[in-house]
């Protein structure tokens, strides 16, 4: 029996696929095989991750998309090792996670700053606990704080920085202690559309000048094409690897990148995905019942 290609194939030059087949040669920096996760509450079990397998190579980007709910938080808490694992096993370089390690650095939706500490404090935090002298952890701290242009900002505080600069120096204070894998969670949801894009272009120019593995969770289907490798799609209830799509876009990417066709089909593609068509239908049920107005009445045409 032969398979119909994948709807993407067309999309796949030669060189985008052998830079796909390259990166699957790279060693494995992040190994996850069977992870499963439940949580328990008023005596009943919600399974919420289910046999989770899948690789992530070395300096590779990997977005997550999937519905609300299904469990991508849990996962990259689980890498971090800040959720126990049920069964499973996450590896880092080889090294089974049993907790959380300077190997891993993680970014949160909410700016996750000191607010009592300068932007350099902030980022000799984690350097100074690590064992950095406290004049070694303020030189490569400099250095972190001016690769993102905040050099003038060293000395200020959270309150006086914009939602973006806070987020730079989320990622940066995250990258100083040089982590295996660098784990985001909706890191930039909280940003207007101009803001967001500068800031995925910021962190692509950073990533693509250091030795870091991304794993990059996101609502945004834009967001995760724009910066993926690949794309590990989730399902819900439980949360399982419905499939893990490469990206057909060549790097490095820009902003028209976002006009490409194969951007675009790519697009649609993951729509589909991760919006079925039935879920609008089952919500077109339940506004049935909640319509204020009774839905035989005359009402004048909206569209
Ligand atoms: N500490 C916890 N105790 C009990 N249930 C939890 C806990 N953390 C998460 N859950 C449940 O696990 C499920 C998955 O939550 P999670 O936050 O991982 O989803 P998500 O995919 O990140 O969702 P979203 O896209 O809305 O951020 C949800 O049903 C949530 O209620
Ligand atoms: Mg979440």
């Amino acid at each position: 029996m032969t398979l119909a290609p994948h709807p993407l194939t067309t999309w796949q030059t030669n060189a985008i696929s052998d830079r796909n087949r390259r990166i699957l040669q790279r060693p494995k920096v992040l190994e996850i095989s069977g992870l499963g996760k439940s949580f328990h509450h008023k005596g009943q079990k919600n399974k919420v991750l289910e046999d989770i397998e899948f690789n992530a190579y070395k300096r590779e980007l990997i977005c997550v998309v999937g519905p609300s709910g299904c469990g991508k938080s849990t996962l990259a808490r689980m890498i971090a090792g800040l959720e126990t694992i049920d069964v499973g096993q996450i590896q880092v370089e080889g090294q089974p996670v049993e907790g959380p390690g300077s190997d891993r650095g993680m970014v949160f939706q909410s700016y996750s700053l000191f607010p009592w500490m300068s932007v350099k404090e902030n980022v000799m935090f984690g350097l100074t606990q690590g064992g950095h002298s406290k004049n070694t952890a303020e030189s490569e701290a400099l250095q972190w704080i001016d690769l993102v242009g905040l050099e003038k900002f060293a000395d200020a505080y959270p309150h006086q920085l914009s939602g973006g600069m806070k987020q730079r120096v989320a990622i940066i204070r995250a990258l100083a202690n040089q982590p295996k894998v660098l784990l985001m969670d909706e890191p930039f949801a909280a940003l207007d559309p101009q803001n967001r894009l500068k800031m995925q272009q910021y962190l692509l120019e950073i990533w693509q000048n250091i030795d870091i593995t991304i794993f990059f969770i996101t609502h945004d289907l834009d967001e995760a094409i724009y910066l993926a490798d690949r794309i590990l799609v989730l399902d819900a209830n439980p949360g399982r690897v419905h499939e893990i799509v490469s990206v057909p876009l060549p790097r490095p990417r820009q902003a028209n990148t976002l006009l490409d066709p194969a951007f675009l089909a790519t697009k649609e593609y993951l729509h589909r995905l991760v919006h079925p068509p039935q879920v609008e239908v089952d919500l077109e049920a339940k506004l049935s019942m909640v319509r204020l107005v009774p839905v035989n009445a005359q009402v004048p045409d909206i569209f």
